[in-house]
């Protein structure tokens, strides 16, 4: 099979991580003796850098033609007071928009060689299996109006978060599609008790839910799923919710299991005829600056994502499978960075989940 693939390293360790994704990815196609054609290209601070803006059009029209987009982290530190449509952020936002991928999968899954690494009691570990659904393509990401205007005390800052029923009803079916090969439950994450756009979700979702008689629903208030996921993670199978809402609740589920390190992440929306998905795969860290270009940045994250490309983009289930298992493997073996308690390098970790996949 050809797997056209484009790379987007991008900023910080973003460089490094996708380095090691790309290793195992190079190693996976060898083996099974795919015909790998692998792109590069500019997307974030590098890009401001290197073209004047965070998503170019060459890269946009590399990311149309290619059949998958693996990316490495986005934002350099000198473009923190940068306005937003000048940050390297922005390229990110742009080009899941441009692709439609409005579905964010973040699995959550507690590894038993990391039980030590987690900041939460390993009793509270034990069963921890979940995917955060995080729709990406609305809300207050991508709500007009917005901006800065006026000046002195009046200077006013304004984002709008707006939800379609559309939206809200496809971001719903892709949930509790996962969840019917899974274990059958979906929560649905809100603030209707405050917000109009979650009476709205909440009602869309009820109404949605019937075509699934064999999931069961229920729904939850934000800032009580993020209690309820310090509290209780084994209790979620799929979680749906609007994007900033699964931004920062991504972020608490990632460190619950050991390291935000270690959570790759897939981005989906439309499929094409033969059933493969249009795809973008990041891990859900950030681009690190503080530790970048030293070498101890965790690939895992970034190779998890290779998996899930292999997977929802090629359908190549047995090497998404055999890149799992490596990593596992990996882990068991203690050949890990620093944020694991290991002494691995970067390198050393991705070298050790190729020689693990044999
Ligand atoms: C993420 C990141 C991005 C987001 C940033 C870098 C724009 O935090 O993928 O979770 O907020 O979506
Ligand atoms: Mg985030």
């Amino acid at each position: 099979m050809q797997l056209k693939v484009l790379a987007l390293p991008g900023d910080g360790i973003g460089v490094e991580v996708t380095a090691e994704g790309l290793r195992v990815l190079k190693h996976v196609a060898a083996k099974y003796k795919h015909e790998l054609v692998l792109t590069e290209g500019l997307l974030g601070g590098i890009a401001i850098h290197k073209t004047g803006t965070p998503f170019p059009a060459e890269t946009e029209r590399l990311t149309l033609e290619a059949d998958a987009t693996i990316m490495g982290a986005f934002g350099l530190p000198e473009f923190d007071n940068a306005p937003p449509d000048k940050r390297p952020e922005r390229g990110l936002l742009a080009i899941r928009k441009v692709l439609g991928v409005y579905a964010n999968l973040r699995p959550v899954k507690a590894y038993e060689a990391l039980l030590d690494s987690s900041p939460l009691k390993n009793h509270l570990l034990a069963g921890v299996d979940m995917i955060i659904v995080r729709e990406l393509t609305g809300g207050l990401y991508y709500g007009t109006p917005r901006g800065i205007s006026g000046t002195g005390d009046e200077e006013r800052g304004t984002n709008t978060m707006t939800y379609t029923r559309s939206e809200i009803a496809r971001i719903t079916r892709m949930a509790f599609k996962l969840a019917r090969n899974r274990r059958r439950k979906v929560t649905s994450v809100d603030k209707s008790n405050v917000l109009e756009t979650s009476q709205l979700w909440r009602r869309v979702v009820e109404e949605i839910a019937p075509e699934f008689p064999d999931v069961k629903l229920d729904h939850l208030l934000v800032d009580n799923a993020a209690m309820q996921l310090v509290l209780k993670p084994a209790q979620f199978d799929v979680i749906v919710m609007e994007n900033m809402f699964g931004d920062i609740l991504s972020d608490e589920g990632s460190v619950i299991t050991g390291s935000i390190g270690m959570l790759p992440s897939a981005s989906i929306g439309a499929q094409k005829p033969n059933g493969a998905w249009v795809g973008l795969y990041e891990p859900v860290h950030g681009s690190a600056p503080d530790i970048a270009g030293k070498g101890i940045a965790n690939p895992l994250g970034a190779i998890g994502s290779v998996a899930a490309m292999l997977e929802y983009s090629f359908g190549l289930i047995e090497e998404a499978a055999a890149v799992n298992t490596a990593m596992e493997a990996v882990l068991n073996a203690g050949v890990v960075t620093r944020d694991l308690k290991g002494t691995a390098t970067t390198e050393q970790a991705g070298k050790a989940v190729c020689e693990a996949i044999g």
